[in-house]
């Protein structure tokens, strides 16, 4: 099973999602820390309610952003994870982060990516007249929001939405979807080509969440 260590910076409803999947024996992954930028996330609670180890790394602790980062980073390289799922974490990590776990860090994002990017997604989605918005698991790189595609689920909006309303329905795929796209990862079952597309190796996991 690979080992995953889990980022957040709030609530930590997706984190949990992966790891009550991570509960089922066939699934290929499992969580074994949890890391937050923010004292205050809820999710710190939910992991340690489930005995999952979780650390804080506040951003004003450290003097600038390459030290907060090789501050998470050399608990990364305690740890060794296989991978590192980015679970509502707020925060864009640099290409020197990135670069040496390249294809082992996953993002989810709620907006059916390449539309909508960065900040306020559901109001922008709502704002351009779109009648269905989703969430998008991708490897990370370095440009933010911009990796291969591994998983997408599509819900509808409706016409007295608001960015909370639609944020609440897009929260309720998300968790299926990265729940699936980690098993998808974990297991083999993607290949990413040079050109960045993601190609599903395993045609057993549907990877559009239902
Ligand atoms: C989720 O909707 C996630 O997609 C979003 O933050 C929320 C975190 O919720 N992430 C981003 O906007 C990243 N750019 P959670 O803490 O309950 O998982």
């Amino acid at each position: 099973r690979k080992r995953v260590v889990a980022f957040i910076s709030g609530g930590g409803s997706n984190m949990l999602a992966l790891a009550k999947a991570c509960e089922a024996p066939d699934f290929p992954a499992d969580i074994v820390a949890v890391f937050s930028d923010k004292p205050e996330a809820g999710g710190l609670a939910k992991a340690e309610v489930l005995g999952i180890p979780t650390r804080v790394f506040e951003r004003k602790a450290y003097g600038s952003k390459p030290e907060h980062e090789a501050a998470i980073l050399s608990a990364l390289a305690e740890i060794g994870p296989d991978l590192i799922c980015l679970a509502g974490y707020m925060r864009l990590l640099s290409g020197d982060f990135i670069r040496p776990h390249e294809g082992k860090i996953l993002n989810i994002h709620p907006s059916l990516l390449p539309l909508f990017p960065g900040l306020h997604t559901h109001q922008r989605a709502i704002d351009a007249g779109m009648k269905v918005a989703g969430c998008t698991v991708h490897f990370v790189t370095e440009g933010m929001d911009e990796g291969p595609v591994i998983a997408q689920a599509v819900v509808p909006i409706l016409i007295d939405d608001t960015a909370e309303t639609l944020a609440a329905r897009v929260l309720t795929v998300e968790h299926q979807t990265y729940a699936t796209a980690l098993k998808l990862v974990a297991s083999g079952g993607v290949s990413v080509h040079a050109d960045g597309s993601v190609e599903r190796l395993s045609s057993e996991t549907d990877a559009t969440a239902k």
